[in-house]
């Protein structure tokens, strides 16, 4: 059987990462039918739209999408695709774990974490605008059933996947009601899950403690906005952004993509990392229950990493996105 997949290589270096990906998913023997859709500034360019309707049409036919980053300009004008693409799928579970891999230089050892991320709302909602020339308001939102749906999610992931531990972060000492209604929900929800810790931390203090020591933490469940912060801050405990795989999970979709970025600053060199990637299709291929080949996939790259010799620059090699890749399917 064949599995189709909506690809969405994006902007920067999403092309090179999501060709990486590709390849190496087809190193797994399995068949895969690729329907590629155009999002990101490049769509704009192409398309006349940073998010076409087919995009979403796509999404909703395949309910599986693998994605490259797509790059939102800073300021006003352009609504981010992400934002969009969750908010109209319900991709309400962002999940990112943040594991140290053997053979990647970092000053940390033995992160094992999972970072599960509300995704749909916050101060992600969009809700800006301006009172009086000179003072803007940006509208914060939390709701019951959101701050339930994405803790049941964190205590059903930790049951399933043997975690012990979920610490909610955050900052219901200022924003008393908002978060103070996230905490009151994952609390609710704790009580049904007797055999897994449940704590809580504010968010700076959070912070300060990863850095000391990441592995006190196993899950940690966020609100939008200290989730996505909270992520690049782990992604540094493992290597860097190269290295942080996530996936979007709703109901009725899922759309895989790594943490990082567009990184413009090394698009088209043929010097991005597409482990963040991969291992996003691996979670992917987990997700269609295609475990056995996700394992395939995840000790290509250990395999790759322990050898040493084909790393890319951010890990401290001289390999290119397409060398690394070529590597990771040969150690499959
Ligand atoms: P970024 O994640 O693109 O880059 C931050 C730094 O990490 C850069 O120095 C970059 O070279 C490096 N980096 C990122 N991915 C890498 C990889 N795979 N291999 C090696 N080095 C890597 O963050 P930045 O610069 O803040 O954002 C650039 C654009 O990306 C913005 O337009 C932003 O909106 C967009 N963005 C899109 C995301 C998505 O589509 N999921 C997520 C985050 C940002």
């Amino acid at each position: 059987m064949a599995y189709t997949i909506t690809l969405i290589p994006g902007d920067g270096i999403g092309p090179e990462v999501a060709a990486a990906a590709v390849r190496v998913l087809s190193a797994t023997g399995l068949q895969f039918e690729w329907e590629t859709q155009h999002a990101g500034l490049q769509a704009l360019a192409t398309h006349g739209s940073a998010l076409p309707e087919a995009v979403l049409t796509s999404i909703r036919r395949n309910k599986v999408a693998l994605k490259g980053p797509t790059e939102t300009p800073v300021g006003s004008g352009h609504r981010s695709i992400n934002v969009a693409l969750r908010k109209e799928l319900d991709l309400y579970a962002n999940v990112r774990p943040v594991e140290t891999l053997h053979g990647v230089k970092s000053r940390y050892d033995g992160v094992d974490l999972i970072i599960v991320r509300e995704n749909t709302e916050d101060l992600y909602s969009g809700l800006e605008h301006v009172v009086v020339p000179g003072v803007v308001e940006s509208i914060k939102i939390i709701t019951e059933k959101a701050s339930t749906r994405i803790a049941r999610y964190a205590f059903e992931y930790a049951r399933t996947h043997g975690r012990k531990r979920v610490t909610a972060v955050h900052k219901a000492n200022i924003m008393k009601l908002s978060d103070g209604l996230f905490l009151d929900c994952a609390r609710g929800v704790a009580k049904d899950y007797p055999e897994i810790r449940y704590d809580e931390i504010i968010v700076d203090n959070c912070c300060m403690q990863l850095v000391l020591d990441p592995t006190r933490f196993d899950m940690l469940l966020l609100e939008n906005l200290y989730g996505d912060i909270v992520s690049d801050l782990c992604a540094g405990f493992i290597g860097g952004l190269g290295m942080a795989p996530g996936a979007n999970i709703g109901e009725y979709g899922a759309i895989f993509e790594a943490v990082h970025g567009s990184a413009p600053d090394i698009a088209g060199k043929n010097m991005a990392n597409p482990i963040a990637l991969v291992l996003s299709a691996a979670m992917m291929l987990d997700h269609l229950g295609e475990h056995a080949a996700a394992d395939r996939v995840r000790g290509g790259v250990d395999a790759v990493l322990k050898g040493g010799t084909k790393l890319t620059r951010d890990l401290g090699g001289k390999a290119g996105t397409t060398e690394i890749a070529e590597a990771i399917a040969a150690a499959m």
